[in-house]
Order: structure tokens, then sequence, then C-alpha cells
């Protein structure tokens, strides 16, 4: 798997019809269709895919990643006509939310088609599918032809890539080829639901708040935690191992609450972590306080903290950047749970490693 020339293919997001970028798309749907693994970006994060039909295929997305077999894969769809070769029914429910929210960052669990091969959804009978909204993603979908297997295309229990850059990092010589399309836009993954007459399950929360499934789901939404997580422990190769996700090296200390309260128990943890002598990095909002901070402290400039699309926007790159920065430790504020503030938190909770 290593050792494997990695093609960096340039598209320009704004213009995915542009020469260069039409050439681009075309060799990485060559490359799908020929069984191999292309990154590439979408409006959440970047992707690594591979033809979700060929089962041989997708097994190099769990080796390239180093993700373990338990962990399903979501399908992405670049039409509504591909969705017959990778599901076999679909409800109303489901229908609904696909019209109101596709192409969108919205995965939908549907029953899994049998001709879709087990790794994909790692031997559960649902399968998650989502019909991006990202040019570059549609465009490759659709020229490829095929459904395309894509989980984000970081190391597995690593910081999700928000560009081209961030995939080499951890995926160069590991996969055939990096699709660059530009910085993505959301920062953060989609929604993973499940709909059905009584309601809606919210398996990961992310850019469609739980408020806008809401809106046309009938009856309840409720939060549940993915059922591949109490296997991630027994999988897990050592103890400790395996609880991770979405995670920077530095330790992560996570602070709660709200308005003056909140800012300086922020200032307060910051403090405490430089006074053991480690390495600190601030994720800091605009208008935190950091006075009694010495300068010590690595600053990422996350945003403006009434604005969370803005934070989820740079969480992934805040993280990465303070990590390469050498913090050791790293002191960040939780958003309020709301609107895409709920998919903050859980990334960063797993990122701590609290759930
Ligand atoms: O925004 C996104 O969803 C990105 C982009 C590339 O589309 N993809 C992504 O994939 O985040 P990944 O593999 O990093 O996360 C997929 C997660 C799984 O870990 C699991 O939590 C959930 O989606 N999932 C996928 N298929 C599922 C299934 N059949 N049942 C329950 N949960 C599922
Ligand atoms: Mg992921």
């Amino acid at each position: 798997m290593v050792g494997v020339k990695t093609l960096r293919l340039a598209v320009e997001a704004g213009n995915p019809e542009s020469r260069a970028s039409r050439r681009a798309i075309a060799q990485a749907a060559e490359i799908l269709r020929a069984g191999g693994t292309v990154a590439f970006p979408t409006e959440t994060v970047y992707g690594l895919g591979a033809n979700a039909l060929d089962a041989e295929a997708v097994e190099k997305i769990f080796a390239a990643k180093e993700r373990p077999s338990w962990d399903p894969l979501i399908v992405h769809i670049g039409e509504r006509a591909m969705l017959e070769t990778v599901a076999a029914e679909v409800n109303n429910e489901t229908q609904r939310l696909m019209d109101k929210f596709w192409p969108g960052p919205l995965t939908l669990l549907l029953p899994k088609h049998e001709r879709l091969p087990e790794t994909v959804t790692a031997g559960l009978k649902k399968v998650g599918v989502r019909m991006p909204a990202h040019p570059v993603a549609h465009a490759l979908l659709r020229a490829a032809g095929v459904p395309v297997a894509a989980p984000s295309a970081n190391r597995f229990g690593r910081i999700s890539p928000t560009t081209a850059n961030d995939v080499a990092e951890d995926l160069e010589g590991r996969i055939d080829a990096i699709v660059d399309g530009g910085e993505t836009t959301h920062g953060v993954e989609s929604t993973v639901v499940e709909a059905g007459a009584e309601g809606c399950v919210i398996y990961r929360p992310g850019v469609i708040t739980r408020e806008q499934v809401g809106e046309v789901c009938n009856g309840e939404v409720v939060l549940r935690e993915h059922m591949g997580k109490g296997r991630a422990r027994e999988a897990a190769p050592a103890p400790g191992m395996g609880e991770r996700h979405y995670a920077p090296q530095a330790r992560l200390v996570l602070v709660e609450g709200e308005g003056a309260a909140q800012r300086v128990a922020f200032e307060n943890a910051a403090r405490r972590a430089e006074e053991q002598g480690e390495r600190v990095g601030l994720m800091l909002p605009d208008g935190f306080p950091t006075a009694r901070v010495e300068s010590a402290a690595q600053i990422f400039h996350w945003g403006r903290w009434e604005k969370p699309e803005e934070l989820a926007g740079k969480l992934y790159a805040g993280l990465r950047w303070l990590d390469k920065a050498g913090a050791m430790v790293i002191v960040c504020p939780l958003p309020a749970a709301e609107g895409i503030g709920l998919a903050i938190r859980d990334r960063l909770q797993k990122a701590a490693g609290r759930e």
C-alpha cells in the first residue's frame, strides 16, 4: 500500500467546467472506474473515494486509512438514479428529507441493496447514502458513473481534512490521486439520519441541524450514538485506543458554560495549563479574554463566537495548526448545543476522548 504514486489533480472549484478542470475530473473518474482510490473535496470535508460496487476497491480505502473493518462507509451518488444500485427501498419520510436537503450535507440510512458489498456497510443491513452539493464532487460522481464509497480522507482517528494538503499529510503514497479543489465549504461532516414513520434518529450531528431535520420529520428527532461504538472498544488494538476520533496529537481541554462565566473559565483553564509548564495552544474566539495568559501560548484565532458556522469552518484547520505549532495541550471553549454547535461539540468531545 505505502509507496503508491499519488497524483495531484487540480480543479478550479469555481469553474469545474473549464478545460483543465474537466480533464482532471475525467482522469479521476477513470481511476475510480478502474478500481483505484481518489480523494476529492465535498462541501463538508475531503472524502477518500472508491467504487462502492467493487469490494476490492473498497478494501483499499480501509487499508489506506488503517480503518477498522467495523466502521461503515458512506456511499456518495451524483444523481437519484444511482440510488437503485445502492438501496433496496426508500420510505416516505426519507424521501421527504432527500427532496429537501439533497444535494447537500445529509446522509440518509437506507436498507442496503444486496448488490452492495458487505464491506461498505461493515455488515450492517442499512447503508448511509448522500448526494454532495460541491460542484467538484458532483462533477466527479457523474463522470465516474458509479456510486462512490467515501469516508473522510484522513488516517483513522485523526482530524478530518479540509484542504488537499491536509489529505496529503495523512495519505500521500497510500492512494492513487487527490483532486485539489481548494478549501471545503462547511468544514465539518454531514448529518447522519435514519427516518421512519415514528420519527428520526440522528446518528451523527452535522451541518444540517437537528432543527432543520425536525422541520421535515414527522414525530420526534432523537440523537443516538452510532451503533459501531461498542464494537470500537472490543476491536481496539490496545486499551485506550480507538477511543479518540477527529483528534489532534495534543491533549484537549474543553471548557463548558456560557456568557461571562465561560470566558472566565476559559482564561483560568489556559492559565492553569501554562502553570503546569506545558506548551499551550488556544482555540480563541473573537472577544474572549487572554489578558492573563502568558504570551508564550500559541493562539489560533477561531472566528466569531456568535457565528458557529464560522467556527465549524475553521475547527479542523485550528486543531491541525496548533498541533503543528507544537502545542501539547489545547484549551477550547464548547459552543452551545444548538444549530451546527451540536456538531462542533460532538467532534470536540470525541477528539478529547470523552465519549
Ligand atoms: O460529510 C461526510 O459525511 C464525509 C464526506 C466525505 O462525505 N464523510 C464522512 O465519512 O464523514 P466517515 O467515514 O468519516 O464517517 C462515516 C460515519 C461512520 O463512522 C458512522 O458513524 C456513520 O457515518 N455511518 C455510516 N454508515 C452508517 C450505517 N450504515 N449505520 C450507522 N452509521 C453509519
Ligand atoms: Mg471520518
